[in-house]
Formats: C-alpha cells, structure tokens, sequence
C-alpha cells in the first residue's frame, strides 16, 4: 500500500475526468468518512457535505459553476458541496439542530441548554473567528477528502470557483439547508482523463516555493 507521502505527492488538481458515470456506494463512504475525520474546533462539526452522483444531479448546479469547472463536474463520478455551518446554523436555538451536530454528548436536554450557551459566546469572540471556523473545517475536510481518494485510485479537483451565495440560495430553496448555512467549495472525484493535456501538465508539476520559504524554524 502507498504511504501518505506518496499519495500528497500523486495527487494533483484534475482538470478533466473520464465520465464514468456514478461512484459506487462503498467507495464514496470510504473517502466520506475519511473526510470527516479531519481535525474540529470544539468537537463540533462546522461542515457537512451534500453529494450528488447522477448527471440529472450534477447538471442543475450548471449555472452556478465557473472558471470551467463545469467540465470537471459534468465528467466526474462524484460532485460533492461542503457545506459550512456558522454560528446560525450550529447553534440555532433548536433541539433537533442541536442533537445532530453533537450527537456524541450524552446529554439530556436540560443540560444540553447550558453547554449549547457556552458554546455560544465562546464563538462571541471579539476577533471574530466564528465567522471563518466553519471555512477551516471545510478545508480540512476537503483535504482528506482528496487523500482517501487518491489512496482508492481516484483523483479529485476542489473547487471555489463556483457562484457560492447562488447554490447556497439554491440549495435553501430546495429544503437541503438551513438559514446559517453555507456553500463554500466543492469537490469533484472521478477517474482522470490523461489524454487531457491539462491533467498531464497537472500531474507532473508542483509548483511549491522552495522548504526554507515556506517553512522558518526560530529554535
Ligand atoms: C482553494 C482552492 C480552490 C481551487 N479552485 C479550483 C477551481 O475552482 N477549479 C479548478 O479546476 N481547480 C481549482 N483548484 C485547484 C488548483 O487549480 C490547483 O490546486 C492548482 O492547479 C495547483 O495544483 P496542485 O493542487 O496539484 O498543486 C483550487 C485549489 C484550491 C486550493
């Protein structure tokens, strides 16, 4: 089996996949689990995904894609929104809401009402950071999520160039999230077209500054 530093070194942006039609089940749970491991803030999670695997699913998020990533999504096995949950989402004042994201406190609700509050103003943080947790549990999550897929023999793109206030509205519209709730990137998986001169370009450069750049070690 390949270890992880072979895998951050193989896996590489796809800029065009192979159209294979949808991922099976086992391996879209192995790479969503996988994701969902990535680190929390709190224990809470500020992230979830929402897939869809069909062409019918994929091609209605057409109009909010851009920067041609609508090839990317029209040709893979996998598109998958993360989705971000603020301050409003995670916290709304409802116990349903509640017990989903923290189904591992075993709480009664009487004392799920207190650690709810306390969660909350530690999230009323004066500089703010509420507002970007979510974001930093998306990226982690997406990141494993690209490992997992790779470590499978699948390769993945992740994806901001999208109309996210556009599928956050769209997605609301359709019942599939709640107020506080937010698009932030997506990812596509699949199997690589390597015909394709981008994915040929893509997979045998990295263009990463030099170790002494990007790392400075003060002790
Ligand atoms: C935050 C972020 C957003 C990205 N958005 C897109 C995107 O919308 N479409 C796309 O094709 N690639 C996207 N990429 C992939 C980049 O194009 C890719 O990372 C870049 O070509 C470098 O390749 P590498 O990740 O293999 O080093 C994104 C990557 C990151 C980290």
């Amino acid at each position: 089996m390949k270890n992880l530093t072979d895998l951050m070194n193989e896996r590489f942006a796809c800029k065009v996949f192979l159209d294979e039609g949808p991922i099976n089940d086992a391996d879209l749970k192995l790479i969503l689990e996988a994701s969902n491991l990535a680190p929390t803030a709190f224990g809470i999670d500020q992230c979830r995904v929402i897939v869809y695997r069909t062409k019918e699913g994929k091609d209605q998020f057409n109009p909010y894609l851009k920067m041609g990533n609508e090839i990317r999504v029209s040709t893979s096995s996998a598109f998958i929104i993360y989705v971000g949950q603020t301050k409003e989402a995670l916290f709304a004042n409802d116990e349903e809401v509640i017990k989903r994201n923290t189904p591992y406190f075993d709480f009664t609700t009487e004392k799920l009402k207190p650690f709810h509050d306390s969660l909350l103003a530690s999230y009323a943080h004066p500089e703010g950071r509420a507002e970007f947790y979510d974001i930093i549990a998306v990226s982690n999550k997406s990141s494993y999520m690209t490992l997992k897929a790779k470590e499978l023999g699948y390769d993945s793109v992740i994806m901001t160039g999208l109309d996210q206030v556009g599928m956050t509205e769209y997605l609301k519209s359709k019942n599939l999230l709640i107020n506080g709730e937010r698009v932030v990137l997506a990812c596509a998986i699949g199997h690589a077209d390597m015909k394709n001169y981008k994915n040929v370009r893509q997979s045998g450069t990295k263009n990463r500054v030099p170790y002494d750049v990007f790392a400075t070690i003060i002790d």
